[in-house]
């Protein structure tokens, strides 16, 4: 008898993470790598934020709290949902979790049944696929090709839908590509699922604050109030407030499903992180500032990482509208031969490369279900980012 189970032979671990742990095992062993690998903000979280934690502890808010959230928190979010997506929850509808991540997987692990399926549009946030299979469930997955912007249209959507068909998973703007849906697009998708009552909306708007020049921000239930009785709509605190260590997601929907979400919460971790809670309530609650001034710095990192791709042989680069990724195609390198004699038959060669030969770690498109790519999150700082860069281009210039 095997001792893992099955279910977890289906899966894989994540191969972001595994990008920043070999870069910073080379750092560690003296080698000058610069990581472009892990999602994160490379901002410290607001004073104001720390302030309200270590208030929280101060005052002695350090014990088990109600296992779906504090009142605190789901009313602060309730509001942020009214002023900033102009959707209306009752805080019966709220659920908060140990970050975005695990609202998204209660939310399948709640739900799917052996058979269900599960839309995912590619490229998709590696977890996805994963948490379907952990769960049980089946993932579909549906192409956004770099000439539609890395995004799908209404009837490549309406093909892939069946009667078993029971979640969409929507990510705007998305990891890894940076993509974001526009209005007009996001109402060609929600068009088609008024048409198959049977799917259910997962909205990861998880860099909703990250949207660059005068692009709105849309989200599928506030597009079409008709999903509103069927649309789970996620966020969290990690990425707006740099704030990923602290662990807070959170998510408003149909009162059933929020209350099976904490049932499978109460089974597993139970509450979120006490004193991460209060300082969640300060980040949604207290001053917004942060988030314009984190926007401009990453709108001028894509600006700058975007212009020093397009320059690079072999590379084509589209300019994103959203989140802290690029996702280039290098459609014009495959076939070729690096300079130290590594044939890039695909984008796991090319990173491979890239890695050992120019000490720039990426991670690679078929991560993400859509080759021949590679994300660069440029979360770090303009320096750092000149410099990969420069390197990309002589990588790609050894190549014959
Ligand atoms: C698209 C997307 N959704 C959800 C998450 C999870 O966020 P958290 O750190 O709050 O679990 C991430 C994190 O990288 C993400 O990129």
């Amino acid at each position: 008898m095997a001792f893992l189970s099955d279910t977890l032979a289906r899966v894989k671990p994540s191969p972001t993470i595994a990008v920043t742990n070999k870069a910073r095992e080379l750092k560690e062993a003296g080698r000058d790598v610069i990581g472009l690998g892990a999602g994160e903000p490379d901002f410290d979280t607001p004073a104001n934020i720390k302030a309200a934690a270590i208030a929280a502890i101060e005052a002695g808010k350090t014990k088990y709290t109600a296992v779906d959230g504090i009142p605190e928190l789901k009313k602060a979010i309730c509001a942020k949902f009214e002023r900033e997506n102009g959707l209306s929850y009752k805080p019966s509808q709220i659920t908060v979790s140990s970050g975005g991540k695990q609202v998204l997987y209660n939310a399948l692990v709640a739900t799917l049944n052996p058979g269900d399926e599960v839309i995912i549009p590619a490229p998709y946030w590696v977890s996805y696929p994963d948490m379907v299979l952990l769960a049980g469930g089946t993932p579909v997955f549906v192409e956004g090709p770099m000439q539609t912007g890395y995004k799908i249209t209404g009837a490549e959507l309406e093909a892939a839908i069946t009667p078993k068909t029971k979640w969409f998973i929507f990510n705007s703007p998305s990891n890894p590509s940076g993509a974001a849906y526009s209005r007009e697009e996001l109402k060609e998708i929600t068009d088609v699922l008024m048409r198959h009552p049977q799917v259910w909306v997962m909205s990861d708007d998880m860099y909703e604050h990250l949207c660059f020049g005068d692009f709105e921000f849309v989200t599928p239930a506030q597009v079409e109030p008709g999903l509103y009785d069927r649309t789970l709509t996620c966020n969290g605190v990690s990425k707006a407030y740099a704030m990923t260590g602290w662990r807070i997601g959170y998510a408003g929907g149909p009162e059933s499903l929020i209350k099976a979400m904490g049932k499978v919460q109460s089974q597993s971790t139970s509450n979120p992180c006490s004193i991460s809670q209060y300082a969640a309530v300060e980040a949604l609650s207290g001053p917004q500032d942060y988030i314009a001034e984190s926007c401009k710095a990453f709108e001028r990192r894509r600006d700058l990482v975007v212009a020093a791709l397009n320059t690079c042989p072999g590379i084509s680069c589209p300019t994103p509208e959203g989140a802290f990724y690029v996702y280039p195609s290098i459609a014009g390198c495959i076939g070729k031969t690096s300079a130290a004699g590594t044939k890039i038959t695909d984008d796991e060669a090319f990173a491979a490369a890239l890695l050992e030969e120019a000490n720039v770690a990426v991670v690679f498109g078929a991560a993400f279900g859509l080759s021949p790519n590679f994300r660069i999150s440029y979360a770090t700082s303009d320096a750092a980012l000149t410099e990969a860069c420069a390197r990309i281009k002589a990588f790609c210039e050894g190549l014959k």
